[in-house]
């Protein structure tokens, strides 16, 4: 059988207790896995100690492939060691090593591995060989990104924070983000609570509001997807979804005696309507058109909040860029098959925003006193389509010229595409500037690479 062992390290200018500390975290784990895999976690016990159990699937296409790791030794703040029991490799034994250095923390990633049996499994050796590559690539990038992030708050006391929307990509990102820093997260779900959730019922205006006793915090992220076909039915969902939602967790923080500090609360660059030929800051008004509607009425009901005391920040989120979901989720089979390119006219501008980045601002707004009222959530250099196009063919490797004119997507999204993809608004992140925010992805084609482990 052919075994394979890969070395990856990076220094860290972190302690070993705190980059020990971070791995030993729920979250971490899904903080590691990398976004282009879609990766279901099914069970998680017993920390980083042996006899941990990690259980989770990730989905190729239509397969579905199951991994059960085991934690086979263990030195705390030293190493630790996890083997695959049920996977897709023959055999993989992955050593986790923290070693002290005057500056921080030498992180050693050793995995040990045989591809699947037979002839087609050694031909994929080169194939795993990079996929781990850029498995590793990421996690490392990722660990040293998140663990700079955390610092910056790390004098700050540890936060419970109710995220509804919890579920979703920007949710999900976020709980994992914040409990792998030490944080609570209560999450706010519409169905299968667990212990410690906070059960909600927005389209019946109910909410479990004990579940939020003792929050500091409320990340208000739930609405109904606005990237599917706008039915009449759907646009009430889009809407109602979002001001009834909001007025809902306005009332739960109402009926709290102790109430928290912040609200952070999602809005959208929707607000701003489709308007291509001006930059955008928190300045301008809103423009036209059902999300610019849709935007203000949202942004509306969340107002009543600030009169009992509590902090509002209204982040005005832009295309979330992440190799996860999203927009670009969704490209990434289209340009990787070589048949993207530009849309319509493709001078429509893109304001995206790099999915850590988001969260990473979230964060912040947790703590930063003077963060209040629209912030920008985007990146501060938007791109036309034509361009993203064209970058994400380079960044792939692929062809990127295949047109999509105007009236094909009219005729398959009719006022979503329209709207979506042939209109957009070239937003500026001035307030976060403004505010000293740090981006750790400024150009669109990094943001993309970092996002698929490329370089
Ligand atoms: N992703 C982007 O590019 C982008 C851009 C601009 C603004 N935003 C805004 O940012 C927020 C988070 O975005 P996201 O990308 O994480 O969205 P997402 O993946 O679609 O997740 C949204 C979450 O909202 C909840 N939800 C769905 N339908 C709902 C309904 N009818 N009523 C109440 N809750 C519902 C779901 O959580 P549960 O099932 O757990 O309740 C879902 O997971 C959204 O409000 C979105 O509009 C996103």
């Amino acid at each position: 059988m052919s075994t394979v062992s890969q070395f990856f390290q990076t220094e860290l200018p972190h302690g070993v207790d705190t980059v020990w500390g971070w791995h030993e975290r729920p979250g971490a784990f899904l903080r590691l896995a990398p976004p282009w895999e879609s990766l279901t976690l099914l069970e998680r016990s017993g920390g980083l100690d042996v006899g941990a159990r990690t259980v989770f699937t990730i989905k190729k296409g239509p397969l579905s492939v199951r991994w059960e790791a085991h934690h086979t030794a263990c030195e705390p703040g030293r190493r630790f060691v996890d083997e695959q029991r049920k996977g897709p490799f023959a055999s993989w034994i992955h050593e986790h090593r923290f070693e002290p250095t005057p500056t921080g923390c030498l992180l050693s990633d050793e995995v040990t591995w045989s591809p699947p049996g037979g002839l087609f499994g050694r031909l994929a050796i080169p194939t795993l060989r990079t996929g781990n590559e850029r498995m590793f690539r990421f996690r490392h990038r990722r660990t040293e990104r998140d663990l700079d992030r955390h610092a910056a708050y790390a004098e700050k006391p540890r936060l419970k924070v109710a995220i509804t929307g919890v579920t979703g990509l920007v949710g999900s990102a976020l709980a994992a983000f914040l409990t792998s820093g030490g944080h609570q997260v209560v999450r706010v779900v519409r169905r299968d609570p667990e212990p410690g959730d906070c059960l909600w019922d927005p389209a019946r205006g109910q909410i479990d509001h004990q579940a939020l006793v003792g929050v500091d915090a409320v990340v208000h992220l739930a609405g109904a997807s606005v990237a599917q076909r706008w039915t009449p039915t759907h646009k009430q969902a889009i809407r109602e979804s979002r001001v009834q939602g909001t007025r809902l967790v306005v009332d739960a923080i109402r009926r709290l005696e102790q109430r928290p500090r912040v609200l952070v609360s999602a809005s959208a660059i929707g607000f701003y309507g489709d308007r291509q030929d001006e930059e955008l800051t928190e300045q301008s008004g809103s423009g036209e058109g059902f999300l610019a509607e849709v935007g203000k009425a949202w942004e509306a009901a969340s107002e009543p909040v600030e009169e009992l005391g509590v902090r509002r920040v209204l982040a005005r989120i832009g295309i979330v860029t992440t190799a996860a979901g999203g927009v670009l989720g969704r490209l990434l089979p289209i340009f990787q098959g070589g048949a993207g390119g530009p849309v319509g006219s493709g001078e429509q501008w893109v304001s995206w925003i790099a999915l850590d980045d988001l969260v990473a601002m979230l964060h912040c707004a947790l703590y930063e006193q003077d963060w209040s009222g629209p912030i920008n959530a985007v990146a501060p250099r938007p791109i036309q389509q034509r361009d993203q196009a064209q970058i994400l063919g380079e960044v792939l490797g692929r062809p990127a010229f295949t047109p999509t004119p105007s009236i094909a997507v009219k005729t398959a999204f009719g006022e979503m595409g329209e709207q979506l993809l042939l209109g957009g608004q070239r937003v500026l992140p001035a307030r976060l500037q403004a505010l000293g925010f740090r981006f750790d992805e400024v150009e669109f084609g990094a943001a993309v690479a970092h996002s698929l482990g490329l370089r």
